[in-house]
């Protein structure tokens, strides 16, 4: 099944609001599995194509993600997605499969099987399907959870629907890991195998976790957020202070405006649980102080620049070194080699030159890995990547269930 090494994925990735689809090579291996496994000495992850549908501006009113609104907009985009992620992959065209017609109505019957009610997202997905040839791939990985569950649902079904009708395995794949798994994907050189023990920091929307890596699938996880994710703090204060949505990128330009002059503006925020003994997080404690300092202040001064830009200077600030913080304490104390980043909130500027101006100060200074910029936020690369960690675990379309709390 493998040539020369190298074999190929298609990913896909509903989690949340983001529609993706991409494929992945991975070269160089020789390994004995039916797909070649990853091994960050000796192989290579190389992005074929990576689509991803943003649906940001839908959700931006709402100040966050609506799920039955993500859920329809995934099942309209899935179908274009794929098929503009196969083509701009520069795959080789398959010979197309000649179907009798007890074939058709057999991969028919089960798509009908797959999207029960769902009309049109079948209609949509059949007629991609009866349109595309087979892929040049050897499996589909899609992402089974964490997530929203309509959401991830919507990429379960679209992933097992071309599995039925193109006769390919599919890898279920956690998205957490696909967020680590950024972090290998188009490296120059081969990372070292020497990056483990690694301390990842997975801070998106959604989620953040530190994970103690000790290798390729080895994870224990040492800590959470316990309420609101770091991503979600952003998008709240980010509303609160009418900066629009997503919260993240707005908060990081208002701050690079704020003037360190200005006399009036001494805003102070918590620092939630920095010092605590365990590895975890709150960050909801944080978005009440923000709401708190906004209400005791003058409408006039409410709706000002200055106060904006003030405290969007501290919210990233408090959010930054809290996560550098505990970060670096679990850096130090399980001597890892490596810190790995991934998820949204680690295509944060100030996150990085936050955490390379404390490296800098260690004795032992573990390397710091930053997925590229397009490949921190929610992608199906990432996924694909990640199937190639375990390329094992194939599943068969029938068995395939999404696990909205799915842990690594
Ligand atoms: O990983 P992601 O795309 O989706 C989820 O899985 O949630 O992360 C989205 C989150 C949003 O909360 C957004 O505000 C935040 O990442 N974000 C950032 C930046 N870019 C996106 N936060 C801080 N700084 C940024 N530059
Ligand atoms: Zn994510």
């Amino acid at each position: 099944m493998r040539k020369n090494g190298i074999s190929k994925i298609l990913g896909i990735e509903t989690s949340c609001d983001d529609t993706c689809a991409a494929v992945v090579e991975l070269s160089a291996a020789a390994e004995t599995s039916p797909f070649g496994r990853f091994d960050p000495a000796r192989s290579r992850l190389n992005i074929l194509s990576n689509i991803v549908s943003s649906q940001t501006k839908l959700h931006e009113k709402y100040g966050g993600v609506f799920p039955s609104l993500a859920k329809r907009e995934h099942q309209r985009n899935l179908a274009a997605v794929t098929a503009q992620a196969i083509r701009s992959s520069g795959l080789k065209k398959m010979p197309k499969e000649k179907l009798s017609k007890e074939d058709l109505s057999e991969k028919v019957k089960n798509l009908k099987m797959i999207f029960g009610k769902e009309d049109d997202f079948f209609l949509s997905s059949a007629e991609f399907l009866k349109k595309t040839g087979k892929p040049d791939v050897e499996a589909i990985a899609v992402t089974i959870g964490p997530g929203l569950e309509p959401s991830l649902w919507q990429g379960i079904n679209f992933a097992r629907a071309a599995s039925s009708w193109w006769n390919l395995p599919i890898i279920p794949v956690n998205h957490i890991e696909g967020h680590i798994a950024a972090n290998f994907i188009d490296q120059k050189k081969n990372a070292n195998a020497d990056i483990f023990p690694a301390v990842c920091l997975i801070a998106s929307g959604g989620h953040t976790q530190l994970v103690l890596m000790k290798g390729i699938r080895k994870y224990e996880t040492l800590g959470e957020s316990r309420d609101d994710a770091a991503g979600e703090c952003f998008d709240k204060a980010a509303r609160i202070l009418g900066l629009g949505y997503p919260g993240g990128p707005a908060i990081a330009k208002a701050a690079k405006k704020f003037d360190h002059q200005d006399p009036d503006l001494k805003i102070k925020l918590p620092r939630p649980m920095m010092f605590t003994k365990d590895y975890d997080f709150s960050f909801s404690g944080l978005k009440t102080a923000v709401l708190y300092d906004f209400k005791k202040r003058p409408e006039k001064m409410q709706r000002s620049k200055n106060y904006a830009k003030a405290m969007a200077h501290e919210i990233q600030e408090a959010i930054v070194e809290v996560m550098v913080y505990k970060t670096l304490k679990a850096a130090r104390t399980l001597q890892a080699r490596s810190i790995i980043t991934g998820g949204g909130v680690t295509a944060s500027e100030r996150l990085s030159s936050r955490f390379r101006s404390e490296i800098a100060k260690l004795y032992i200074q573990p390397d710091l890995l930053v997925p590229a910029k397009d490949l921190s936020a929610d992608n199906a690369a990432m996924i694909a990547a990640a199937a190639f960690f375990d390329p094992d675990k194939i599943s068969g379309w029938k068995k395939m269930e999404a696990d909205a709390n799915l842990r690594i």
